[in-house]
């Protein structure tokens, strides 16, 4: 039987395998068949503090010489949001009842005071830990990259000292020094990082000069730039790793672990493929390392990590120049 097992955020898993935040932990039914197949572990979908604060959004349409359809001028409907904030706790303790995993609560806040006020609640509420989701759209030329990082630091080192359960961040990949953040985030105290979120990008409809919101599911090529940057981070970043944005096969989770991530989130594929997909997962990687003669997941952890490159210059710069040089006309 090969070992699974790994650590995430202090816990010890028996498979890396972690339900990301999404809609498949509203239904209890279904938080029960995740861990019948083989969850590890479940973070619910995000609470936004906009579900307490409704902000005041609306953006401007250029008008000159356009047709601007009268959609265009009326404000933006709030968005609707699964569960109300007291639902959200009380959901959060029936799924804690339902299941022995941990279950992480997820967090997207605005200012200080509500990261911190809602991370306590949530804790209280029974959360076996925080995820932070740090996603932010910055589009004020005024802020500058360290007016962001360093508010960024603050409010995780401001939850991780007001919380007895550990605290995950989860990263935009759209940092110009990631090392170095990883870095004052470990020293503020984030028990671990989720690699990436992805950015929702929306289209435009020309005709009602909108912009429109779209959720596509992900496909397996975006992992790869979690995996280069998990490679990175390995050496920089004491606590966990998980990998979120397109794992869908078993090699996928193998390249993640490889890379050094100790955990992978899985979201896209179980809401195409079904919640018994983790089923598969886990019985495909466990062949897999059975055929290269390994006894567990953590002999290949973190064996393609930037740290374990003999020179790490030559990785960095080498790896670029092979990409270039790759191309073939004949392809
Ligand atoms: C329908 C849907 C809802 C999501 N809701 C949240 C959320 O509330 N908070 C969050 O941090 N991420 C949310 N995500 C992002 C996922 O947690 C995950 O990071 C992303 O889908 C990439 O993983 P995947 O490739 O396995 O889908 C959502 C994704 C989907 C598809």
């Amino acid at each position: 039987m090969v070992d699974l097992s790994t650590r995430y955020l202090g816990f010890d898993l028996d498979s890396p395998f972690v339900v990301g935040a999404s809609p498949l932990a509203d239904d209890l039914d279904r938080v029960r068949r995740l861990e019948d197949a083989g969850a590890a572990a479940i973070v619910l979908r995000s609470l936004f503090e906009e579900q307490i604060t409704p902000p005041p959004s609306r953006f401007a349409v250029p008008r000159r010489g356009r047709r601007v359809a009268a959609a265009a001028q009326e404000p933006l409907a709030p968005p609707r949001f699964a569960l109300a904030p007291e639902e959200y706790l009380e959901h959060l303790g029936r799924v804690k009842a339902a299941v022995g995993l941990p279950v992480v609560a997820s967090l997207n806040g605005v200012t200080l005071g509500g990261w911190l006020h809602y991370a306590q609640l949530l804790e209280q509420a029974g959360a076996d830990a925080v995820e932070l989701n740090a996603y932010r759209m910055v589009t004020d030329p005024e802020t500058t990259s360290r007016d962001i990082e360093t508010g960024l630091v603050e409010m995780v080192g401001a939850v991780a000292d007001a919380l007895l359960v550990p605290v995950a961040v989860k990263l935009s990949p759209h940092y110009t020094a990631l090392p170095h953040l990883a870095r004052e985030l470990d020293r503020a105290g984030a028990a671990g990082l989720v690699l990436f979120n992805r950015f929702y990008q929306a289209d435009i409809d020309l005709e009602a000069l909108e912009a429109v919101p779209d959720l596509t599911l992900s496909r397996s090529d975006e992992l790869l730039l979690r995996l280069r940057w998990i490679a990175v981070l390995r050496g920089a970043f004491e606590g966990s790793l998980a990998a979120t944005g397109g794992v869908h096969g078993s090699l996928d989770v193998l390249k993640a672990v490889a890379c050094g991530a100790d955990a992978v989130q899985v979201v896209s594929e179980l809401l195409r493929r079904g919640v018994g997909r983790l089923a598969d997962l886990r019985a495909e990687i466990a062949l897999w390392l059975e055929r290269h003669e390994l006894d567990s997941l953590a002999e290949l952890a973190g064996c393609l990590s930037l740290e374990r490159c003999p020179d790490p210059t030559a990785y960095e710069r080498a790896e670029y120049l092979h990409v270039l040089q790759s191309w073939s006309e004949r392809r």
